[in-house]
């Protein structure tokens, strides 16, 4: 066999910013570093705090076995040349407190955070988690002004994930062999498609009946608050954090993976100017296209009235972060 020696090849591992280092932020930085998907710098506004988290998990890197860098930093700098950015920044719901209350005090933070991040990596791609999250989505796309496929809304995998739960659970079967669906913005009123979900392509209303999948329906819907009211001290952060990973994975390895999530529509499903909740599939460049799914008169009318919600709370936010 000959052996031809080459030059050394110079290898740089991907580079993730996840910005906000509190449940949600170290709990993705965690999945995205075990599952040596890039090496991830990890900013907070809290003096020493993201340095502890980053140096805490470092110290399990030998036991893990990854080979994902982890950075904590108060500095954006460190964020530089990053190919993700992935902004949780903000204050998370409390008992009682609805997506909405959120929206002024986010609206600031998420376009502050979203200006430093783009002026050191002006080729990154957005993902965005902070709520009420299809409202700053539209707002990290402004305060950045990237394309609109390169700046996506994390929601539909999380609530799609919950009904997939919710429908394997019922039928006492593995979550794996069940496929879930769920549109429209983030909140009470987003839009979960029973006529969708299926089980390895079996659809669900021909395996439960109607009062069965509104309940699971319901519970989807308010899926997060069920989990506020029982943490009592912020909200759900395991599987939001699964969610956006899944998202990490798909740009990361170029997959163009069809999920649910929040893009930019212009003219799908008769909607304009507007981040909601769609089947996109993502991949390298972000969102690359966007499937426009059937929907039946009544479907169509609950998609608008998310879209109107997500229209005036847009205003308002847009009012107090003054862009
Ligand atoms: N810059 C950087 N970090 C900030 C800023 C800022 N301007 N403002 C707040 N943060 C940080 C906080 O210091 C905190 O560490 O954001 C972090 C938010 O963490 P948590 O309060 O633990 O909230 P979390 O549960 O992670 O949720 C984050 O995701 O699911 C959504 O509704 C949720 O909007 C919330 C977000």
């Amino acid at each position: 066999m000959n052996y031809s020696p080459t030059a050394p090849v110079s290898r740089r591992n991907p580079k993730v910013t996840v910005i906000g280092a509190g449940k949600v932020g170290t709990t993705l930085t965690q999945r995205i570093a075990e599952k040596n998907l890039a090496d991830v710098v990890l900013l907070d506004i809290v003096a020493g705090m993201p340095q502890g988290i980053a140096l805490d998990l470092t110290e399990a890197r030998g036991i893990e076995l990854h080979d994902s860098k982890i950075v904590g930093t108060n500095d954006y700098d460190d964020t530089a040349n990053s190919d993700l950015v992935v902004i949780t920044a903000g204050l998370a719901r409390k008992p009682g407190m609805n997506r909405e209350d959120l929206l002024q005090i986010n609206a600031k933070i998420v376009v502050d955070v979203a200006k430093q991040a783009i002026k050191r990596s002006p080729k990154a791609i957005f993902i965005v988690i902070t709520n009420p999250l299809d409202v700053m989505t539209y707002l990290v796309w402004q305060a950045t002004d990237l394309p609109p496929q390169k700046v996506v809304g994390m929601a539909g995998v999380l609530d799609s994930s919950r009904l997939q739960t919710f429908i394997a659970m019922e039928l006492g079967i593995a979550p794996q062999d069940v496929s879930a669906m769920v549109l429209g913005g983030h909140g009470d009123l987003m839009l979960p498609l029973p006529r969708y979900c299926t089980v390895r392509g079996i659809p669900i209303t021909e395996l439960m009946d109607d009062s069965t999948i509104a309940k699971l329906v319901e519970r989807t819907r308010h899926g997060g608050g069920e989990i506020v009211k029982l943490l009592q001290t912020g909200g759900a952060y395991f599987a939001p954090a699964s969610s956006a990973c899944l998202m990490v994975e798909a740009i990361m390895h170029d997959r163009s993976s069809l999920l649910p999530a929040a893009a930019y529509l212009q003219g799908e499903y008769g909607l304009n100017n507007i981040f909601l909740g769609v089947p996109c599939t993502l991949g390298s460049q972000g969102v690359e296209s966007i499937l426009q799914v059937q929907l039946t008169p009544e479907e169509q009318e609950s998609l608008q009235a998310s879209a109107e919600s997500v229209r005036k709370n847009l205003k308002l936010a847009q009012a107090s972060a003054k862009i």
